[in-house]
């Protein structure tokens, strides 16, 4: 529940990682299921922690898409059921317009124009938001999302899933310069991530063959060498992108924003490069309602509405 576009008056989160781990992933049905169960009951809980009625609410916020269809198939097919019961407006909201409005909960100060990076497990998108509402999508991944590479990375390594935050735990530990792993060669703002994934598999595979302990030994500098490199190819793009743009407000979302290293680093360059650079508040960086919301409560201002026949959409190039 979100008052007046930035105020979070509840976000309850029912996270499936638990249940996922065993799997070493997700599992899109098992993740369907779930949903199933779990959103009545999540909705209840959020409206009495933020203290409201159905009545109280002015329109209701959803994903549509991109993502598991299973899972998006669920939320959309509640949030109609709930604008039809309640005769409230329906806002449809791209995925990736919510982890980037999450900056607007810790910084009411912020407003566009600023440039933000996108890096999730679906996505790794440098995104110019123009104005509320209002983007363009200058720079993007030509294959692994940033994500993602942490997830395969740690999957392959024996790390265990999701990638990210144990990679970035283990990295605190290690030294970010004993290892080097390929750059891409990219022209341009788009990224790529494969090549520094099966750099580093090729490097810890060869180790492992003359030292089957290798990896238990250096676990932790493999990890903080790793997230440095992809630490890197993110910062590359950003700073070319602020340079050709003049936008010196930088912002940065998505599940890989939770990133400590990642954190670190942006409000270093920030201060070197002279940008007001805001993060998102930790909490609010791995998917969650709140950011979903705010996104809804702009295009609510702007007069925009979704009918209820809308459907899901799994892949969507733009938004
Ligand atoms: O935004 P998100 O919750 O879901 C998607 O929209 O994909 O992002 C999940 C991704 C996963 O790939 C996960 O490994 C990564 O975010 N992630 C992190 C950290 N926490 C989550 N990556 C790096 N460091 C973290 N601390
Ligand atoms: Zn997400």
């Amino acid at each position: 529940m979100v008052k007046n576009g930035r105020e979070v008056l509840s976000n309850i989160i029912n996270s499936q990682i638990d249940i996922h781990t065993n799997y070493g992933g997700v599992v899109p049905e098992i993740a369907s299921r779930k949903h199933i169960e779990n959103i009545d009951g999540v909705i209840e809980l959020a409206l009495k922690k933020a203290e409201v009625t159905l009545d109280d609410i002015t329109a209701i916020a959803v994903t549509y898409g991109p993502g598991l269809v299973g899972a998006l198939l669920v939320g959309v097919a509640e949030a109609k059921a709930l604008a039809f019961a309640t005769g409230k407006p329906l806002v449809g909201v791209h995925h990736i317009e919510g982890h980037i409005s999450a900056n607007f909960i810790e910084n009411k100060e912020l407003e566009p124009p600023f440039i933000c990076l996108v890096a999730s497990g679906g996505h790794s998108h440098l995104v110019v938001v123009k104005d509320y509402g209002e983007y363009e999508i200058i720079g993007r991944t030509r294959d692994d999302a940033a994500g993602e590479a942490f997830d395969k990375v740690a999957r392959a390594i024996g790390l265990g899933y999701p990638g990210g935050p144990i990679i970035d735990k283990l990295a605190k530990l290690g030294d970010p310069e004993r290892f080097k792993f390929a750059k891409p060669h990219i022209p341009g703002l788009d990224y790529s991530f494969s090549g520094i994934k099966t750099s580093l598999l090729y490097f810890v595979r060869d180790e492992m063959a003359k030292d089957p302990e290798f990896m238990e030994k250096n676990k932790e500098d493999i990890c903080a060498s790793f997230q440095k490199a992809l630490i890197d190819i993110l910062l590359d793009k950003l700073i070319k992108a602020a340079k050709q743009t003049g936008i010196k407000e930088i912002t940065i979302g998505g599940g890989v924003s939770a990133n400590s290293g990642l954190r670190n680093r942006i409000e270093e360059e920030g201060k070197k490069r002279g940008w007001n650079t805001y993060l998102p508040e930790f909490k609010f960086t791995t998917d969650n309602a709140a950011m979903i919301a705010i996104a809804g409560y702009y295009h609510y201002l702007a007069g925009e509405r979704t009918r209820l026949d809308v459907a899901p959409v799994s892949r969507i190039a733009d938004f």
